[in-house]
């Protein structure tokens, strides 16, 4: 093993941060890119079904709330492309990646929001899931990955809550409230929980990603620390667990639950999930509808290249 990739071992090993001037192995780099930039597009189609339901909302205030949840999702995409571009894969590749299929999003996105619930349901389940995966990647070993979750995470307890206060009202509302909060939670409840990706034993990346601290905890460890904080919120609710298998475990110290569906799961990342056509086709459009936008901000760029602003 040669000095640079002992420098790298050691930088892992000490739980330090490998930076983007650093050597690192050429994998460790493509896994980086490979979840950082999936990690970002997800942020971005996420704000599709929320931004839906602006012209819905059913208050000025709500409407406020949930703008703001959805211009710290666009913020969140910017940061996180602009960390994967500190590995050396440009904006634009990351862009076409998207719109070939070749790069993935979270599949959660591709189901639609049929009513306000589901704005509950999205902010107090997604974004809950999504703060329990990214709390743990402010460990993880790629420093401005680290550094930008440290960021997100302060944002993401906001969503979380601006969810879990619209399930509040629907659950304490009328009957007709109580059964559409309960409606969005069963049809949002098990591809949250698919948020947190294959069983570790069917992962892909799961042995490298630990193996460098890219991730510090497993898919399955993420998911059942996710059950076992959420399930009380329901019952709080005083909503039903969509999953009659939802037991508490003495033994085990966690709720018990139903095997997931994954052939679900597969279809919907594969592209058959119900709105995963329209997601990227609306991506598309406002992508191509902007490039003027880009490129006013290239050529203003480039005419004052050097002068102090
Ligand atoms: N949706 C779509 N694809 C998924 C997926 C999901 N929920 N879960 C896993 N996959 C894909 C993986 O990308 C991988 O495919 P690839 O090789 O083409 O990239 C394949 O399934 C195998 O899965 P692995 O578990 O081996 O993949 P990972 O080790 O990357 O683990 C992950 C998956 C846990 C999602 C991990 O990538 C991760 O932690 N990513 C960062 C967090 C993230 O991306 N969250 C997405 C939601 S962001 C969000 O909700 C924002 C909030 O503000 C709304």
């Amino acid at each position: 093993m040669d000095n640079l990739e002992q420098a790298f071992n050691e930088i892992i090993e000490k739980d330090l941060k490998v930076e983007p001037r650093d050597w690192m192995p050429e994998k460790y780099r493509a896994n980086n890119i490979r979840q950082i930039s999936q990690h970002a597009h997800s942020e971005v189609i996420g704000m599709q079904p929320e931004g839906n339901w602006l012209l819905r909302a059913p208050s000025l205030r709500a409407k406020q709330v949930l703008l703001a949840k959805i211009q710290d999702e666009a913020g969140h995409g910017l940061y996180l492309y602009s960390v994967a571009e500190t590995l050396g894969i440009s904006r634009q590749e990351m862009i076409e990646q998207l719109h070939s299929g070749k790069a993935k999003y979270s599949s959660i996105f591709n189901y639609p929001a049929l009513t306000w619930a589901d704005m509950g349901a999205i902010g107090w389940l997604v974004d809950g899931a999504a703060i329990v995966n990214q709390v743990s990647l402010q460990r993880t070993s790629y420093g401005p990955y680290s550094r930008g979750m440290v960021r997100i995470c302060k944002e993401e307890s906001f969503h979380q809550r601006q969810g879990y206060e619209i399930m509040i009202h629907m659950a304490n509302g009328t009957p007709e409230q109580k059964a559409m909060a309960q409606d969005a939670l069963n049809r949002f409840w098990e591809p949250a929980l698919m948020m947190f990706g294959p069983h570790d034993k069917d992962s892909a990346h799961t042995s490298d990603s630990m193996k460098w601290k890219i991730k510090r905890e497993t898919n399955d460890t993420l998911r059942q620390k996710f059950i076992d904080k959420t399930v009380p919120q329901i019952e709080f609710l005083g909503l039903e667990v969509p999953d009659k298998n939802c037991k508490w475990n003495e033994e085990t110290g966690h709720y018990d639950h139903s095997p997931f569906n994954w052939d679900e799961f597969w279809n919907v990342v594969k592209g058959n999930g119900p709105c995963n056509a329209e997601r990227l086709e609306h991506h598309k459009k406002a992508h191509n509808d902007n490039a003027w936008v880009r490129e006013a901000a290239y050529q203003y760029a480039k005419k004052t290249e050097g002068e102090l602003v």
